[in-house]
């Protein structure tokens, strides 16, 4: 899957983040520059229920809006209630796109 950085020019820089939703391939995650070139994809959707957890870039961590579940960059649960980690997908960048590798 790829995301062109002129589309989100806020990944451009280490710190940035977006959240990314491509509906026809049922893709909703959360693209974070990590550090210099390296990139996460965290998946958006809570395992606790349905709402859509979004980054704080502050702490370094995906939060739940809905019971406060929060997760790592690396997926794991950090507190419940959620009690499943977000998946999380490799990608790399290459040249003005950042690849999304995801298991079908
Ligand atoms: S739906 Fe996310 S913590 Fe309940």
């Amino acid at each position: 899957m790829e995301v062109k950085l002129s589309d989100y020019p806020v990944l451009r820089e280490p710190g940035g983040s977006a959240a990314v939703r491509i509906p026809e391939v049922l893709l909703d995650v959360v693209v974070v520059h990590t550090q210099d070139g390296c990139y996460t994809a965290i998946w958006s959707i809570c395992t606790h229920g349905a709402c859509t957890v979004a980054y704080v870039p502050q702490e370094r961590l995906m939060e739940c809006p809905c019971h406060g579940s929060r997760f790592g960059e690396d997926g794991q649960v950090l507190r419940g209630p959620a009690a499943r980690p977000l998946s999380v997908f490799r990608t790399i960048r290459e040249g003005e796109s950042v690849w999304i590798f995801r298991p079908r």
